[in-house]
């Protein structure tokens, strides 16, 4: 509902300035206002009336700057409409997090959420308003750069962590509450999908699977009250996000009924005249305005365009309105007329960012998101080891990964200090071994003295946070041959080798995997990597993370997930002689590891799975049940996953779909009866026509540790 104010404001702002209020500008544009730049920096073309009218700005984090800024600007704007402050938070403000692709392997959304809502208080207080977060782009090729920033290849737990992270943000109220911030989930829609893994690429699908795999995640996040929406680079069906009117007009405002704010990302609407839609400028902030965009960031094609298109009648005044008003509307719901300054509070930022108890929340979820990968009996180390450290992470702060500008290097837990701090300095050697992507023969002298001191080699590899992120695609995903030579080197010294990796996307583990007694998938772990680690590789937590996106066997297999289908000639096994079956010639079908994998210290038996019933009916649900049990000596948790599939589709359906989890935390001998109810609602998919129903019929059920080593049942759907 448009209070009278917003209306008034709109009546007396002239074209020009509503031009400018749906501008979005970096800090540069304001003194002192340096901040971070997250794309093209060409120039705009733009005057001094457009930078003091401009509606928002992007990218600042000191409060000091913050509330200078505004106060200048509000010196100056003739209608008091202050200016907007918006950033990306993506996994923490000073506090960093986990990468996103990191806390899904938690699968504990209590804890993201948790964390969102520190990021959120951090920034507040900072004088930020809006985060462009949760990214909820489903992700399937690990060549993309920002998988770092999904939470994996799966729609349904997609779809859990972006309302987690919305509640997080945003709390209950955002006027009341000014220590939350405003989200924005991103990039609608299918950025995830860019061909070849290739940021920025085309992304080309038909409108079930969009429906099906690509939208759940948004719409779960404006489900959950999400106040913004930013567009993505790529095309869809060939158009343009941005100017993608069926998108952005039909779908998310008119079927969906978003009525909040939608930002162009940086750039993208000018970028629709290289993409060749838009002849020009002019062009491209039609189509965009049309298309429902309602802030440009980064390029001025509404600045200098709009009042000309409204005075040549090619658009509507009333549509230039509605979009200030959705803008004028959220300054309003995070009460910047009445407190223009809002949570910024430079004084009070001393006892809030980067506290203990904030740190204390990192840690805890780092330790929940690292994945073992493979344990030969050598983890947990005992204290009583000798170990050597070695490797370009062996003692590096380059642990917070992409999306961490306002974190610090400098303070992040290392993982040597952690380790020494934890057995003792003189149980630990420290030792480069290699740069990233160089080794040296003296680094490797180095690392082969410090490891012929030891009991065990832990071996700390990985890629630059810089390796992944935005515009960061890689070809091959291996680790840098500097470091799988390191390992070789390692290797021949015949001792324990336990390899911990750091990176922000699935990789190619040959040379790694079948060389180390342990793996242990650390992602970048954020502030108190280190010390998450070091609990970890003594034992003093048992790991408990799970893959959210599969590790391919080869770079080959891209794209690989877990919810593929099973084609008309499937391969009856995986060493099958048939040639004229789906497979490779050389590499299995199967990823190396799949979604939902991971180990623990302890083992865990699952029993028989057992149905309530062997048919289910739109009224009634069947409960699906086994019984769980730590067979091991130590405590630990597990997540218990169910899946389904649908034997006979009207579409074809894929060969599991994880519909619900369980995370049961067990002493050693103890069982749990995991009891899953399972109903019609839940086999619901979009049919050819767009219908979103189930079919009458057999349906397998599925329930295991991971998406691979499952119990299976039987049931039919009677309609
Ligand atoms: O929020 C980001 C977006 O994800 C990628 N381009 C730049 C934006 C603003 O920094």
């Amino acid at each position: 509902m448009t209070s009278q104010r917003i209306s008034q404001l709109v009546k007396e702002m002239t074209l020009k300035e509503k031009a400018a209020q749906l501008l979005q500008l970096a800090a540069t544009f304001y003194e002192d206002g340096d901040g971070q730049i997250t794309g093209p920096m060409e120039s705009l073309g733009i005057g001094e009336t457009e930078v003091n009218y401009a509606g928002s700005v992007l990218g600042i984090s000191e409060p000091e700057k913050i509330i200078q800024i505004q106060q200048a600007y509000l010196a100056k704007n003739r209608l008091g409409i202050p200016l907007l402050f918006m950033a990306d938070i993506i996994h923490g403000f000073k506090t960093i997090f986990p990468i996103p692709l990191a806390m899904g392997s938690s699968w504990d959304l209590e804890l993201a959420e948790r964390s969102a809502e520190v990021a959120a208080k951090e920034a507040a207080v900072s004088g930020v308003h809006v985060t462009f977060a949760p990214m909820a782009d489903l992700v399937r090729d690990p060549r993309w750069g920002r998988v770092m920033e999904s939470t994996g290849e799966d729609p349904y737990l997609n779809a859990l962590f972006a309302r987690a992270m919305v509640r997080g943000f945003q709390g209950e109220n955002l006027t009341c509450d000014t220590d939350r911030v405003a989200a924005c989930v991103k990039h609608f829609a299918a950025y995830g999908l860019a061909e070849g893994g290739r940021d920025y690429n085309t992304v080309d699908l038909s409108e079930r699977s969009l429906r099906e795999y690509y939208l759940p995640a948004y719409k779960a996040a404006l489900e959950e009250g999400c106040e913004m929406v930013m567009t993505s680079f790529n095309t869809i069906d060939s158009i343009p996000a941005s100017g993608n009117r069926k998108l952005m007009r039909d779908l998310l405002r008119g079927e969906w009924g978003f009525d909040g704010v939608l930002i162009s990302d940086w750039a993208a609407i000018g970028e629709m005249i290289p993409h060749g839609v838009a002849e020009d400028e002019r062009e491209a902030a039609l189509k965009a305005i049309i298309a429902g965009v309602d802030i440009e960031m980064m390029t001025p094609t509404y600045v200098h365009h709009i009042p000309q298109l409204v005075a040549a009648g090619l658009v509507d005044e009333a549509l230039i309105d509605e979009a200030v008003t959705r803008i004028l509307e959220l300054k309003e719901k995070l009460g910047l007329f009445d407190n223009p300054l809002r949570g910024a509070d430079p004084e009070a930022t001393r006892e809030i960012v980067y506290c203990d108890e904030h740190r204390r929340i990192a840690q805890e979820l780092a330790t929940k998101s690292c994945v073992l990968l493979k344990n030969e009996g050598l983890l947990p180390l005992r204290r009583e080891q000798k170990v050597a450290v070695i490797g370009p992470f062996a003692q590096s702060g380059d642990i917070l990964g992409s999306w961490s500008w306002a974190g610090s290097q400098e303070t992040a837990v290392q993982l040597g200090t952690a380790m020494q701090k934890l057995a003792g300095s003189d149980q630990i050697t420290l030792a480069e071994g290699s740069d990233i992507i160089y080794v040296s023969e003296q680094q490797l002298q180095q690392a082969e003295a410090a490891a012929q001191e030891a009991d065990v080699i832990v071996l700390a590899l990985g890629e630059a946070s810089a390796m992944s992120g935005e515009a960061s695609s890689r070809s091959d995903i291996q680790l840098p041959k500097a470091q799988l030579e390191l390992i070789q080197v390692m290797k021949r010294l015949g001792k324990p080798l336990a390899v911990v990796l750091f990176n922000g996307r699935p990789l190619d583990l040959h040379g790694v995997i079948d060389q180390a007694d342990a793996v242990l998938e650390a992602w970048f772990p954020g502030s108190e990597g280190g010390a998450a680690i070091a609990d970890l590789l003594y034992g003093v937590v048992n790991p408990s993370g799970k893959l959210t996106m599969s590790f391919p066997y080869a770079v080959g297999q891209v794209p690989v997930y877990y919810n593929h289908y099973n084609t008309g000639r499937p391969k009856p096994a995986e060493d099958t002689d048939e040639q004229y079956v789906s497979k490779y010639l050389d590499i299995p079908n199967a990823p190396l590891l799949p979604f939902g994998y991971g180990l623990s210290y302890t083992t865990f038996e699952y029993g028989s799975l057992e149905l309530s019933s062997e048919k289910m009916t739109s009224e009634e649900a069947i409960k699906v049940s086994v019984e769980v049990r730590n067979t091991g000596e130590v405590k630990g948790i597990e997540t218990v996953q169910l899946y389904i599939r649908d034997i006979s589709g009207e579409v074809v359906r894929p060969m599991k779909e994880l519909k619900d989890f369980r995370k049961v935390e067990l002493a050693p001998g103890e069982a749990a009866q995991v009891v899953f109810e399972l109903g019609e609602e839940q086999l619901r998919y979009y049919h050819s026509d767009l219908s979103f129903t189930s079919d009458a019929g057999k349906f397998e059920v599925f329930v295991g540790p991971n998406s691979r080593d499952t119990l299976q049942a039987g049931f039919h759907l009677d309609k």
